[in-house]
């Protein structure tokens, strides 16, 4: 008997559940699949066919409250379903093996070794090449994820930090070429090591070709954005819309010269909002995200995805059709590429934060991983104020997720911070939510007395009266100024903050992410205003190059440099031993109801795990009897610090001191 099963032969579909509707679209839509397929062995025309009948039904609940009202619908599924076919056709074999091994493990990305890198490419090796020859220095980290940021073609002098993309599908010539990117990708999956890169979804650059169209009159490409003739309609968004960068780009629409319309721009003016309702744009990206894909991208950041469905009446973020649209792409990958995962990068309030995972219909369908904003926030004014109360309070209140996804948790990105911090949490804690937060901005510039930190204002906003603030770790955790000031015991202090926070985020049960030089304790550069395209805008602070010189010293026993990068290595290894901390297990939060105390618990059949951290410089002492569950904990510390018990029932953190008791 020769091994080949005709299409026909394979499951019926209804061993899969469809909806009437879904059924009828699929039948209809998989015409040409044959042909398409017919390049390929027929085992794997099998194992597509399987794919797509598993996961079509989660693609047409995507797409049909979207595109389901349009006459061509099924034409528009049609040539979605035959670039996914298309995709799947030139997917080298050793990713089409990836995608097996991952079928066989879905919850790779929430293992507990799975620890992550970011940096800014130019920043950390010059060039896309240069990557590789720094693995050593990323598996010495324990690194097994890696976001290589500001990739693909961006305009020329301003660009938001590369967030102003003029092709989708290029490699960034300063940085390289696709084949570098592809070089890159296949060394770091050799190394165990995922490589993610950034999807700009919600905008593209002012001179991508789509929109130089669009200025010349071509209404093919006027349809990829929101272009409008006069001001009535921006006028009456205008109304309901916050805005994103109120100092260097107020308002959220710019008048396009050339063509004379208002163009939707919610970032900067150079960067135009895309028009998700047209399914051209739809597609659009989808090949683009295929052709990374097969390059061996194996997750996509997907940037500012809050804003991708517009609403008159309302703040145009986070609408529910931005979750049809997600679930729709995640499907497609799922069903052609399915090595790969999404994240989302949403920085919004925990309600709608929490339908980035998916809620109700699109339960767990719509990204796998997503920003823990709040946590890193909580970190920061926890770390100012020394009171742990606003902190567990306001993750105690947070949602609970599908055990599927894994947050990417942090203390620092390219990003600023913003004081997320809602009244009511405040409120709930004795705190005035306004007063906070303008505490957190002057704290974080340094302004406050006796502060330890060196940030700078970012967008600041006269009418909100909101700072957000810019900084490296270090310089926000007080390294910069106790170097300045020479002490020794200042040092000391700084480093035990950037080691509570990176055992904060290791111990808290999703994927941690460390931003570049955070683990050496690079300061912040205040070169970056001598730069013309960076000089407006002081994120760049913090977005240092790598200093590899520095890097050596982490050899060198005693530097703050080994002090930092070991201590940090030890946090991430320890993570990869302790299994509670793999992200399917929820992490809940533990009040106390010790004032400078955090703590969580992460239960797991083989036994809890239990994480102390004191955001404090001085002593704390937690009542053994008040740890939950108690009787369960043999009280073994898996970080490995010491561990003091009282004779009277305590146990005793350091100064900035961190436990994960099992
Ligand atoms: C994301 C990026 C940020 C950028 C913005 C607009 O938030 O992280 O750097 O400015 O999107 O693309």
């Amino acid at each position: 008997m020769p091994d080949q099963i005709p299409f026909s032969s394979l499951p019926p579909l209804s061993d899969f559940q469809f909806s009437p509707e879904a059924r009828l679209c699929l039948n209809e839509c998989s015409l040409k699949l044959d042909e398409i397929l017919q390049a390929i062995p027929e085992r794997d025309r099998q194992i597509f066919q399987l794919r797509l009948q598993r996961w079509f039904q989660n693609l047409h609940d995507g797409l049909a409250p979207v595109y389901g009202h349009r006459k061509d619908f099924n034409g528009f599924v049609q040539r979605l379903i035959e670039k996914m076919a298309l995709a799947f056709v030139d997917r080298p074999a050793a990713l089409k093996l990836l995608d097996m091994k991952r079928d066989l493990q879905p919850d790779w990305f929430q293992h507990e070794n799975m620890m992550g890198y970011v940096f800014y490419v130019e920043q950390f090796a010059g060039k896309l090449s240069g990557v590789s020859d720094h693995i050593d220095y990323l598996q010495e980290l324990g690194a097994s994820y890696i976001h290589l940021m500001k990739v693909m073609q961006s305009r020329e002098g301003e660009n938001d930090g590369g967030y102003a993309v003029t092709d989708y599908a290029t490699v960034d010539r300063a940085l390289g070429t696709n084949e570098d990117l592809q070089q890159v990708c296949t060394d770091l999956r050799m190394h165990n090591m995922s490589p993610c890169i950034d999807l700009v979804l919600n905008h593209c650059a002012s001179e991508h070709p789509w929109a130089e169209s669009a200025k010349a009159g071509d209404e093919h490409y006027q349809g990829y954005f929101y272009m409008f003739d006069d001001r009535v309609l921006p006028d009456a968004f205008e109304q309901h819309l916050p805005e994103v960068f109120p100092d260097f780009a107020p308002g959220n629409f710019t008048l396009d010269e050339k063509s004379g319309k208002w163009v939707w721009t919610t970032f900067n003016h150079f960067q135009w909002d895309l028009n998700w309702s047209n399914p051209e744009v739809f597609l659009e990206i989808v090949e683009v995200m295929f052709q990374l894909s097969n390059l061996g991208v194996e997750v996509f950041r997907l940037d500012a995805v809050a804003f991708m469905w517009k609403r008159l009446g309302t703040d145009c973020q986070n609408q529910e059709e931005v979750f049809d649209l997600m679930q729709a792409l995640r499907t497609c990958s799922r069903i052609a590429t399915p090595a790969v995962a999404h994240k989302a990068e949403a920085i919004v309030a925990p309600d709608d934060l929490i339908r980035y995972f998916g809620v109700g219909r699109h339960h767990g369908k719509v990204s796998n991983i997503a920003y823990h904003n709040s946590l890193m926030v909580q970190y920061w004014s926890a770390l100012a104020s020394r009171d742990t109360r606003l902190m567990t309070r306001a993750l105690a209140e947070f949602p609970r997720t599908p055990n599927s996804i894994a947050w990417a948790t942090y203390l620092r990105c390219h990003d600023d911070i913003g004081w997320a911090i809602a009244d009511d949490d405040a409120n709930a804690v004795n705190l005035n939510g306004f007063a906070h937060r303008h505490f957190l901005s002057d704290f974080y510039t340094g302004e406050f007395p006796d502060s330890f930190a060196r940030g700078v204002v970012f967008q600041h906003n006269p009418a909100t009266g909101d700072r957000r603030i810019n900084g490296s770790l270090a310089s926000l955790t007080g390294l910069e100024s106790a170097r300045e000031q020479g002490s020794e015991y200042l040092v000391h202090l700084a480093i035990e903050r950037i080691l509570l926070g990176h055992a904060l985020i290791c111990g808290f049960g999703g994927m941690p992410l460390i931003y570049m030089g955070d683990e050496l304790g690079l300061l912040n550069d205040y070169a970056y205003s001598a730069v013309p395209a960076y000089a407006g805008d002081s994120r760049w602070v913090h977005r240092p190059k790598m200093d590899w010189t520095k890097a050596k010293l982490r050899h060198e026993p005693g530097t703050i440099e080994a002090r930092i990068f070991n201590g940090v290595r030890a946090i991430t290894q320890a993570r990869r031993r302790t299994q509670q901390l793999s992200a399917r297990y929820d992490t809940e939060i533990v009040d106390l109801g010790h004032p400078h105390v955090f703590s969580n618990i992460s239960r797991h059949p083989i036994g809890n795990l239990v994480g102390l951290y004191n955001f404090t410089e001085h002593m704390q002492w937690v009542k053994i009897i008040d740890l939950p569950d108690v009787a369960s904990l043999r009280i073994v510390d898996e970080l490995e610090q010491q561990l003091l018990v009282t004779d009277d029932g305590h146990i005793q953190l350091s100064p900035y001191g961190r436990l994960w008791l099992s």
